[in-house]
């Protein structure tokens, strides 16, 4: 990348909000904005499954790209699935039509840690690195790129429950039943995913986002205990100078130990009001909150509801806009597109962009 291209980078009003800098405006995008909400994304997924346009580079990237410039948001995210780590470590991934994703031979006994493969992204994950190259060169040259990886115990969950689920009962039993496998687990998680970030970062990506998407069913102290230390050890070990971004659901009680963990961002859902959780979160900027089901109400009630989440923030450096969770498969395109103009608009401060 040349000099000028990175100037244009590092000046976007997205990477100031990652280094709590004064922007022009609040810099939004919108968790899994291409997806089957988007027609454009539906047409690409009608002569591919999920998993082949993960694996195309091509095709992830088009897809990637699509959604940003259609949504006129202020940063793209590597159209992926968290789940594609899984793969190499020796894992069945499968993404039935009714179930969502499966894990044919989900973890249960400690001997099938033991068993699971160290990864070598490189080797196994080169379609994401490709996807990136490419990605990157399509995009404006002052759009900033997220990579992204599911966090250990999100990943962890999903492997030994064998896809999604509601409590988790199967994970955490697991985890207090047998502490010495699952740290084992966690670090060959943990291992897995940092070198992952760190040759997405290498491959183009200018901020990372861990999703511990579900560990919000686990206590304070059973997060320190069994999560904090590694998911620390995969921040401390990425390429320093590149903002990371910290998401999980339902996380409220958990703010203040995912902020020790790392990140420079903490993604907050829409349980918490986003100004109280913001207090409580010394030295970090917040993504969020806007919760998506506001976007299928109405436009009018969503856009109101943005405001508030705009109001909280107060225009504070280091609030990047963002929906409580992913936008739903039925939310209208137009909505969205209304609501980043409205972000935009509402949020513009005195230089003009
Ligand atoms: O944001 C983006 O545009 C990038 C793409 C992205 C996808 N998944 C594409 C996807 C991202 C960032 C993810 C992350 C992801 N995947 C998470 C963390 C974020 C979160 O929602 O908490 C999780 C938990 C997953 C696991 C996953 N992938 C599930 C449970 C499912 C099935 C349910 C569903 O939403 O369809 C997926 C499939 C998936 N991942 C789709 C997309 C667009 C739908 C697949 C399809 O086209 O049929």
């Amino acid at each position: 990348m040349t000099h000028p291209e990175k100037d244009a980078l590092n000046s976007s009003a997205f990477m100031k909000a990652c280094r709590r800098e004064p922007a022009p405006y609040t810099p939004i995008w919108v968790l899994r904005q291409a997806g089957r909400y988007m027609a454009e994304y539906r047409e690409v997924r009608a002569k591919v499954s999920f998993l082949e346009l993960c694996k195309t580079p091509e095709l992830a990237a088009e897809v990637t790209v699509t959604a940003a410039k259609r949504l006129g948001v202020d940063a793209a995210i590597i159209f992926s699935d968290i789940l594609v780590l899984l793969e190499p470590l020796g894992m069945e991934l499968e993404f039935t039509k009714g179930e969502g994703p499966v894990l044919h031979n989900a973890l249960r006994e400690p001997a099938q840690i033991d068993a699971l493969r160290e990864v070598d992204p490189s080797e196994s994950l080169g379609f994401v690195f490709d996807a990136i190259g490419l990605t990157r060169k399509e995009l404006p040259a002052s759009l900033p790129l997220i990579g992204f990886s599911g966090a250990p115990f999100t990943l962890a969950a999903y492997a030994i429950e064998g896809g999604s689920s509601r409590n988790f009962d199967l994970t955490k039993a697991f985890m207090y039943r047998h502490p010495g496998a699952w740290a084992e687990l966690m670090g060959k998680l943990s291992r897995a995913v940092a070198a992952y970030l760190r040759g997405q970062i290498d491959a183009g990506a200018q901020v990372v986002q861990l999703f511990d998407s579900w560990v919000g069913c686990l206590s304070p102290s059973d997060y320190r205990r069994y999560v904090l230390p590694h998911t620390s050890e995969i921040i401390r070990r990425l390429q320093p100078g590149v903002p990371v971004i910290h998401f999980g659901v339902g996380t409220g009680m958990l703010l203040e130990a995912m902020r020790e963990a790392g990140g420079d961002v903490i993604g907050l859902d829409f349980h918490v009001e986003l100004d109280s959780a913001w207090a409580r979160l010394e030295g970090v900027g917040v993504q969020g909150n806007l919760d998506p089901v506001t976007l299928l109400a109405s436009r009018e009630f969503a856009l109101e509801r943005a405001g508030r989440v705009l109001e909280q923030a107060a225009g504070k450096p280091g609030h990047i806009f963002n929906l409580g969770h992913g936008v739903l498969p039925s939310t209208p395109v137009d909505n969205v597109i209304a609501l980043v103009d409205f972000v935009h608009e509402r949020s513009a401060r005195s230089e003009r962009r």
